[in-house]
């Protein structure tokens, strides 16, 4: 298996993927990041010969950099990922592709003139339990999928002020002014993955329920704290999806129901529940199946020792240096990537509007990009400083106070002393 070069560009979460990275043949040989100590951990762990880089221009211009994995802030992925495909070189993007309807445009018609190609680092799909549910659904038993959920609902502990305070530094981060409906991808890439469909039209509504302003650490919490989108698809099935929710009952959870049977993995646990219209099961199998799947995988014992999420950043790391090495298209390609992000940046102008539907674009049509190309609406402050053009919050007084993130700065700084 050979080597593939490759740099990472943001080393908070994308530091977590080092040994995933070795344990594949893939050999990181520079990384970039604006934060110094970040660097002097990641030569550390990576020896010295490791170029370690501030700035992406330098970075990107490391010479025999084959693929690049972009871990940067979740609003600034797009930008980086042409500039990347522009000098020819893979792309593995961490979840949302783009943060505007242009940027996705401005991405497609760069990978469609690249040589090297583009994939989304969504690694939910990869995961034990999904691992399965995509093997049971390729199996064609549960016959015509018609229906599917997924929920990502991630509620933070108020008591581990220092992590919540690293999750989101500073006032004008991108997690501060993040609508729910923005980090789609966790809920829906599994189900697009497993079936094929692709978002045609989207509507969507908030759960408002603000959080306590007594405590500082709030300040920065907008107040939905949910995104419910309802999704038609092309083959005409249709997703109820989440977004990043955060209602009691931390879970990632997958249902998926077709017109023989129907699969699910049980909240919060690694189990699946597999059922069938008594009728329609297949041949020796019950109406009714609760089990705990095995990986199948000749790098099983890796996948669980050092493989994040329940083993997807492991898989997904995986699947893009294979890419690399065989010369192949990924399934998560840009076409994909971007079909999720329309879905959740469209939802929240649903959400906006009165709870109005939107039609997805197809970036592979030249009207549709036409549509979008100019569109720069963004609820995020932007990297030169400029002001976000769109509410990040369903209404305006569930938006964080601008007075009161001058005192979260404050407060942020003292926690991550
Ligand atoms: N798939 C998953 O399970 C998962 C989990 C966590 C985070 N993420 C994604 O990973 C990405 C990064 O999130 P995070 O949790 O690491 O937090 P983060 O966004 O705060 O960290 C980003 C890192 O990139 C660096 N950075 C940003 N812009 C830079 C620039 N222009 N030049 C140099 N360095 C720069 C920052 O210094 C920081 O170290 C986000 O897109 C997030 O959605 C995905």
């Amino acid at each position: 298996m050979r080597t593939v070069k490759i740099g990472v560009f943001g080393i908070y979460r994308g530091g977590t993927f080092y040994d995933t990275i070795r344990y594949n043949n893939g050999e990181i040989v520079a990384v970039c990041d604006k934060d110094e100590a970040r660097l002097a951990e990641a030569r550390e762990k990576l020896g010295d010969d490791l170029a370690t880089y501030t700035n992406f221009e330098d970075f990107i211009n490391h010479e025999g950099l084959e693929a690049v994995f972009l871990s940067n802030y979740f609003c600034e992925h797009a930008p980086y990922a042409v500039k990347a495909l522009e000098k020819g070189i893979h792309v593995l993007s961490e979840c949302a592709s783009n943060s505007t309807m242009a940027e996705g445009v401005a991405l497609v018609r760069a990978c469609e003139k690249s040589g090297a190609f583009y994939m989304i680092s969504e690694n939910y799909p990869f995961m034990k339990f999904n691992h399965e549910i995509n093997r049971i659904v390729e199996g064609g038993t549960l016959g015509k999928i018609m229906y599917a959920e997924g929920e990502y609902n991630h509620p933070h502990d108020p008591r581990d002020r220092r992590y919540n305070a690293s999750l989101r530094p500073f006032s004008q981060h991108w997690r501060v002014r993040l609508p729910r409906s923005y980090y789609v991808t966790h809920a829906l890439a599994p189900l697009m993955y497993f079936t094929g469909a692709t978002p045609k039209k989207v509507v969507a509504m908030p759960c408002y329920a603000p959080f306590d302003q007594k405590d500082k650490q709030n300040y920065c919490q907008i107040a939905d704290r949910a995104a419910i989108m309802m999704v038609l698809n092309d083959d005409d099935s249709v997703f109820r999806v989440t977004g990043c929710a955060a209602f009691a009952g931390h879970e990632n959870s997958y249902r998926l129901c077709g017109t023989k049977g129907q699969v699910e993995n049980l909240r919060e646990s690694n189990h699946i529940l597999l059922r069938y219209n008594e009728w329609d099961a297949p041949e020796g199998v019950s109406g009714y199946n609760c089990y705990l799947p095995e990986w199948n995988d000749p790098d099983a014992e890796a996948i669980d020792k050092i493989g994040g999420h329940y083993g997807g950043d492991f898989l997904v790391m995986r699947e893009f240096l294979n890419c690399v090495r065989e010369n192949r298209k990924p399934k998560m390609d840009v076409y994909f990537a971007t079909a999720m992000a329309s879905v959740g940046i469209l939802a929240h102008r649903s959400i906006l509007n009165g709870n109005v539907p939107y039609d997805i674009p197809d970036f592979r049509k030249k009207e549709d990009r036409v549509k979008y190309e100019n569109d720069h609406l963004s609820p995020f402050w932007g990297s030169d400083g400029s002001e976000p053009t769109l509410p990040s919050c369903s209404r305006p007084e569930g938006e964080p106070l601008p007075e009161k993130l001058l005192e979260y700065d404050e407060y942020a700084k003292e926690m991550l002393k």
